[in-house]
């Protein structure tokens, strides 16, 4: 097991840093000269008018953030929802939607109970989202695009993660220009894709500065994460990744929502955690950090090359080495992971296997 593990402590800190080439990996297996995802049927895709997207955990924060790439891109309209939800309720479906299962082991009973419960629904056709290739999950699509993440042993998700972004803002693209979108966008996005790799490799440098916050972090009870469009996902998923690994009760909220409910919570003990892009809605994030700031909150701001914040006490700002675009969550949730891997460590949790915690939950 230690051979397994290289140089690294732990495996969650190996697959952290396996992320670049699981990423590249990944790109290369859907992209086939100017095709997009050619394992997927172009007829298909243009007969798809909404997408409903099942999936728990982790797979679930992505299935979030592709809602915000699906609608933008190929003006598809998305729900994503917990399988759990899913699987006892009734949804209405409309016409020609397609749906689609996000599952890193493909094992997860609720996801196949959804599945299953979908399959005569009238769905226009179901599209698996997958790590591991023979599992129920790609038994069970009529489609499937696999991510190439390689086994994922540490129960917190990390590599599998970041592979199913990058595989789901490749089916936005090829959604897009199979619904005819403007060529030059999909173009921009597929230029964008090709960076993530390089991108993902710096951001993992920023690992020293990552452990300062953490031994900020470790003696806390609680932390809020804050994000904005597609960084509100990732905002949830920095907070998973924190109450799993190190158990310190963390929340995510849109950052909107502050005034709704987190902000009778902000004293000089609560750490504010928020991954910060230079997107359109950045003056809007701002202005909520200030009113955390007023109540004596403590800012952690991951802030990409774009975004300008004067400092000043109490904010905290890391640097994350990459630019504002579309793959910006794919980039951004990198150092929260590293901070919830670091204070795990400093608490000397087990990162591998959290207590009470499955790597795959196969009963519900
Ligand atoms: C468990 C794991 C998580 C994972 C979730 C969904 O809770 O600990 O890391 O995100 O199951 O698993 P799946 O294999 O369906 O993605």
């Amino acid at each position: 097991d230690s051979a397994d593990r290289g140089r690294y402590r732990h495996f969650m800190e190996k697959e952290i840093h396996e992320q670049p080439e699981a990423i590249a990996t990944t790109l290369n297996a859907h992209l086939d000269g100017t095709r997009i995802c050619p394992s997927l049927d172009p007829e298909l895709l243009g007969r798809v008018r909404a997408i409903h997207i099942l999936a728990c955990g982790t797979s679930y924060h992505a299935g979030l953030v592709a809602r915000y790439w699906i609608e933008r891109l190929a003006r598809v309209p998305v729900s994503v929802e917990i399988a759990s939800e899913y699987r006892y309720r009734e949804p209405a479906i409309p016409e020609d939607t397609l749906l689609i299962a996000i599952s890193q082991s493909g094992e997860t009973a609720d996801t196949l109970a959804a599945l299953e419960r979908a399959e005569h629904a009238g769905y226009l056709s179901t599209l698996g989202i997958c790590n591991v290739p023979e599992s129920a999950l790609t038994r069970q699509c009529e489609n499937v695009l696999m991510t190439r993440a390689g086994l994922e042993i540490g129960v917190a998700s990390t590599k599998a993660f970041t592979t199913q972004l990058t595989v789901l803002l490749l089916f936005a693209a090829a959604l897009a220009k199979a619904r005819e979108a403007d060529p030059g966008m999909i173009r921009q996005v597929l230029e964008d894709l090709g960076q993530a790799s390089q991108q993902a490799r710096e951001v993992l440098a920023m690992d020293g500065e990552v452990q300062q916050v953490a031994e900020e972090i470790a003696s806390k009870a609680h932390a809020l994460f804050l994000g904005r469009g597609p960084e509100y996902p990732i905002a949830m998923e920095g907070a998973l990744k924190l109450k799993e690994i190190s158990y310190i009760h963390a929340e995510a909220y849109a950052a909107g929502e502050l005034k709704h409910g987190p902000l009778a919570l902000v004293d000089d003990t609560l750490p504010v955690i928020v991954p910060a892009s230079s997107n359109p809605l950045l003056t809007k994030l701002i202005s909520n950090l200030q009113e955390v700031r007023a109540r004596g909150g403590m800012l952690y701001v991951f802030a990409d090359r774009g975004v300008s914040l004067a400092p000043a006490p109490g904010i905290r700002m890391i640097r994350v080495p990459a630019p504002h675009s579309i793959i910006s969550p794919i980039i951004q949730v990198l150092p929260l992971q590293f901070l919830a891997y670091h204070v795990g460590v400093l608490k000397g949790t087990d990162v591998d296997q959290p207590r009470n915690l499955a790597k795959s939950v196969t009963v519900e």
